[in-house]
């Protein structure tokens, strides 16, 4: 048995939540799908070139939230220690989708729905970060998102169709409740697990 140390801390969507006992080589497509059992993130090529992981990942900079969406299965889980991990589950709730979700079943933008829950986790990352995206917006965030069956335009469509009031609304509402609630992990401690074999430092700390 590997001998681990080290403890991350990360806001899974709202919550605070807390990792020990995990190999620093830990990517967090493995860790949502197989320790969480989050499968709404789906795994496809493993290698960070078809998008159906994607997950965003909020950052608090200069007091303010940044987000992006990545490729889980190409990020390490230590890499998300003081941030927040937003994946697919997070959005809408039993009574209501939400306008991304919402937008790509009024235009017709899935077939067979492998690609979607990454396709919708990037248009969400996209209209986090522009109040109205324009076609040339859309497209670029979605260059690294591959749909084999359904094709672009409908996606592109969904996207540019999203309602945009109601997402500032919903954005507007809990950006300072996150805000404070990643101020609660002590993201200033150097992070650093170590494993039998492996090690992980997280060296932009220690730069700052
Ligand atoms: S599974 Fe294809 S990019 Fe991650
Ligand atoms: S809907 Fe089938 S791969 Fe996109």
């Amino acid at each position: 048995m590997e001998n681990i140390s080290g403890k991350i801390q990360f806001l899974l969507g709202d919550k605070i939540h807390s990792v020990v006992n995990i190999a620093p080589y830990m990517t967090v497509l493995d860790y949502v799908r197989n320790y969480l059992k989050l499968s709404g993130t789906k795994e496809g090529c493993g290698s960070g070139d078809c998008g159906a992981c994607t997950v965003v990942i909020g950052e608090l900079v200069n007091e303010q939230l940044h987000y992006k969406s990545v490729n889980a299965c190409i990020t390490l889980l230590a890499t998300l220690h003081g941030k927040q991990l937003i994946t697919v589950e997070n959005l809408g709730d039993n009574n209501q989708l939400h306008p991304v979700q919402q937008a790509m079943v009024d235009f017709n933008a899935s077939q067979c729905g492998f690609c979607t829950p990454g396709i919708v986790m990037t248009l969400y990352a996209l209209t986090k970060n522009y109040y109205m995206p324009s076609k040339k917006q859309i497209c670029s965030a979605l260059v690294g998102n591959l749909c084999r069956c359904t094709g672009y335009r409908a996606v592109v469509d969904a996207a540019a169709n999203i309602g945009k009031q109601k997402m500032y609304e919903i954005n507007a509402e809990h950006e300072f409740f996150i805000i404070n609630k990643l101020k609660e992990i002590d993201s200033k401690t150097v992070l650093h697990l170590t494993s039998d074999q492996n090690n992980f430092l997280n060296l932009k700390l220690l730069d700052s």
